[in-house]
């Protein structure tokens, strides 16, 4: 058997809406972008939400709108992907690691408190797995200390902690629909906020400066009453090429209608990971999960044997993964202090296993056939 790591799962629908497009002839930043960014907003109570071609690109801007001053701090964890630092970096700030919670691999909120200092501007909080990091805590820490929030919502798609959405507990909230998330655009995000004087100028910050409807002047050349300057648009801000397009937005359109299911079969199978891997030695679940409350986009597990075991799986035709290095270890963030001791060494039990809306029991059974046998 050979088991894949992450996998979008696609289908006919998706394949029809990229048709639609194609009927269309609009395959751009267009009207299934705005119909995308309507629904989008809904789906998570937000009141604006705005479509880019990644989380990285929302990112950068959450923290672009803010126009902080070169050289202030953010408070970021060590424990996550790449591009939640490297957009303190785009922005000429100075990420600040902050060491992971011992049970939920969340922001540990006493070294978060220890690292603050004056010069901080925001903190980025990673709801790592999909799981929430405590915001009705953190919130109120940061907001006393006049900090933005910004939340990444990579790994969570829906989830509701404590009646508010994951997204819109602070200022912005960035999610992703890179190919191996809870739903896909291929490549694509979101952001959200319930402040939209945030957004202000967040439109044409997306599309190289410009703020307008390319869709509607698009028909309005043909249409007659129309005035001769209909092409023209002024430039007031740095803009970036970072708008979704039309073709990902069909098939966003498409993944939304069935995230719900394939939440629901993801927790399914959380569920089962975690009886299946009751009482193995050495094993225990990557963090305290609670699946049906909450929606996941990975599953892991501590493993005393890690490389031993990712060895064994591998030789079965499981894949596997570890997410992530801490980024206070990598070389290019190091220089920012190597300072997040218990996650450093605690990465080194990580093991991703096969997690997607597509995955069977079967398969299930036989990774805990392969678990067992190790
Ligand atoms: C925690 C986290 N933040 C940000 C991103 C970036 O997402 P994207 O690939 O959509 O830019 C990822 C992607 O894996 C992620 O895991």
């Amino acid at each position: 058997m050979k088991i894949r790591l992450f996998k979008p799962s696609l289908g006919e629908e998706e394949l029809q809406a990229i048709k639609e497009a194609f009927d269309r002839s609009w395959i751009g930043l267009g009207p299934k972008v705005n119909e995308f960014e309507e629904k989008w907003a809904k789906y998570v109570g937000a009141k604006i939400a705005i479509g880019l071609n990644s989380a990285t690109a929302a990112l950068h801007l959450a923290l672009a709108v803010f126009k902080f001053p070169e050289g202030k701090k953010v408070l970021v964890p060590s424990l996550t992907f790449s591009s939640t630092a490297s957009a303190i970096l785009y922005n000429r700030l100075i990420p600040v690691f902050v060491d992971s919670n011992p049970v939920t691999l969340g922001l540990d909120l006493n070294d978060l408190d220890k690292k603050y200092d004056k010069d901080c501007v925001a903190v980025m909080p990673v709801h790592y797995c999909g799981h929430p990091v405590p915001m009705e805590i953190l919130v109120p820490w940061a907001r006393s200390r006049n900090l933005k929030i910004i939340e990444d919502c990579a790994h969570t798609s829906g989830s509701i902690y404590k009646g508010i959405s994951l997204g819109l507990w602070g200022d912005i909230g960035c999610y992703s629909f890179e190919e191996k998330k809870l739903m896909t655009t291929g490549d694509g995000g979101m952001m959200v906020t319930n402040k939209p004087e945030l957004f202000k100028d967040i439109k044409a910050m997306r599309w190289v400066g410009i703020e307008k409807n390319n869709w509607k002047t698009a028909q309005a050349y043909t249409t007659t009453n129309i005035d001769a300057m209909h092409w023209f648009y002024e430039l007031n801000v740095l803009g970036y090429k970072y708008n979704l397009n039309d073709l990902a937005a069909s098939i966003g359109l498409v993944q939304l209608e069935k995230l719900p299911a394939m939440n629901v079969r993801r927790s399914e199978i959380i569920k089962q990971y975690i009886d299946g891997i009751e009482g193995l030695s050495g094993i225990s679940p990557l963090l305290t999960y609670e699946p049906g409350k909450y929606v996941y986009q990975m599953f892991g597990i501590r493993a005393a044997k890690r490389d031993d075991l990712m060895i064994h799986l591998k030789s079965k035709g499981i894949a596997t993964g570890c997410h992530y290095t801490p980024l206070s270890v990598q070389p290019l963030f190091k220089t920012w202090g190597n300072n997040c001791p218990f996650i450093e060494e605690e990465a080194n039990k990580f093991i991703t296993l096969p997690l997607h809306a597509d995955l069977k029991d079967e398969e299930l059974d036989y990774i805990f056939d392969s678990l067992r046998a190790f």
